[in-house]
């Protein structure tokens, strides 16, 4: 509690004495209210750990089939390390953000390795895994182990900004730090998995970031933002720094039934997943730049081509715009990095997002 302010602490102090402390209020709601999802069902931490790694990565109703189908074809830790990465990137396919899927893997890998494969049952231990951060050890120690420690995730950042009023900003050093704190202050030491989900899940459905249900909240009474009409206005959050823009040309080549595909193994969001040779600029350069570079890289004759509509791509600090070229040649081009293909072959491969959206507008047009 040492940073804490005296009103906070006066708050904390007068909301346990004097009402129903919030915890019990929310545990409360989520037994009349909860969505009956699977990983609710489950003591399993491998299980509990997949659940919260997709769900970081979307929302819950797109993130059920990609959950189902990981329990399907790794139902253990064991099953998952011994995959094929391409098969998880595979499995992952649609929900972006790929190095998820490959911290996935890796720590598999290491419970296997280190853990003997047992998954870990220590809030140290599980963070020490790849990908798990505070907020992932807190929910696996918690949901599987009944472990003490809080969830501090966006639905807990805006509960608590809101029902304390406070306005620090939730991504500012002190305002994790304040936030972290008070969460497992008011943490229900006798029931941490059951009051962790059940904060979440209240966050997510009641006090939700537009259009809180405010008139019918149990904890309005004591709400500080409602009190004081600033739901709206809460939680803080400072702006980001400035996106930076990139311009994409992929060349998708037909030769006979062929195409050509290259496995990006530089580190980044796309590491490992499959794309077409790329033209990466910094501005937008005019068709006929583009299509001087496209030659010089080919070196064969260009039969017909055309381009797609723009397409774009956004990521939490780039937007990137993205054209591909549909480009017809009766010679083979060599390329150094890329590899020939069958076209009917594409799907086979893991690609990013952008290239499966691409990809589907093909199959729909059919086109060249
Ligand atoms: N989002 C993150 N973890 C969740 C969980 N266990 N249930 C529902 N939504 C979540």
């Amino acid at each position: 509690m040492k940073l804490f302010n005296l009103f906070l602490t006066k708050r904390l102090y007068f909301h346990n004495l004097k009402n129903m402390p919030l915890s019990n209020h929310v545990i409360c709601w989520y037994e009349q209210n909860k969505r009956d999802l699977p990983w609710r069902k489950t003591k399993d931490p491998y299980k509990i750990w997949l659940s919260e790694i997709i769900l970081q990565q979307t929302r819950v109703v797109q993130g059920l089939p990609y959950y189902e189908r990981f329990i399907r074809d790794f139902p253990t830790v064991d099953a998952l390390a011994s995959a094929e990465q391409e098969k998880v990137l595979k499995l992952w396919q649609g929900l972006g953000y790929y190095s998820r899927a490959r911290n996935l893997h890796h720590a598999a890998k290491q419970i296997v390795k280190d853990f003997g494969s047992n998954f870990p049952n220590k809030y140290e231990d599980i963070l020490s895994l790849k990908g798990i951060g505070e907020y992932t050890a807190a929910a696996i120690s918690s949901f599987a182990f009944n472990l003490p420690h809080a969830v501090v995730d966006g639905n807990v950042f805006r509960l608590l900004a809101r029902y304390f009023g406070i306005d620090t900003a939730i991504n500012s050093t002190a305002g994790k730090k304040l936030f972290f704190e008070l969460a497992n202050e008011i943490l229900d030491k006798n029931r941490p998995g059951d009051y962790n989900q059940a904060i979440m899940e209240f966050g997510s459905q009641k006090c939700k970031p537009s259009n809180p249900e405010c008139e019918s909240c149990p904890l309005q009474e004591n709400c500080v933002a409602s009190q004081q009409n600033r739901v709206h206005r809460l939680p803080v959050k400072l702006k980001k720094t400035k996106t930076k823009k990139l311009f994409f040309n992929y060349l998708y080549i037909h030769f006979k039934d062929s195409t050509f595909v290259r496995k990006r193994t530089e580190k980044g969001i796309w590491q490992n997943l499959y794309d077409f040779p790329l033209i990466e600029e910094d501005k937008m350069s005019s068709e006929k730049k583009i299509l001087k570079k496209i030659r010089g890289l080919l070196n064969v004759d260009i039969e017909t081509f055309s381009t797609t509509k723009e397409y774009k791509h956004i990521l939490s600090h780039r937007i990137i715009y993205v054209r591909f070229w549909k480009i017809k040649v009766i010679e083979e081009p060599t390329f150094k990095n890329a590899k020939k293909i069958k076209i009917n072959r594409l799907e086979m491969y893991p690609v990013s997002r952008l290239i499966e959206s691409f990809l589907h507008n093909e199959r729909l047009t059919n086109s060249l």
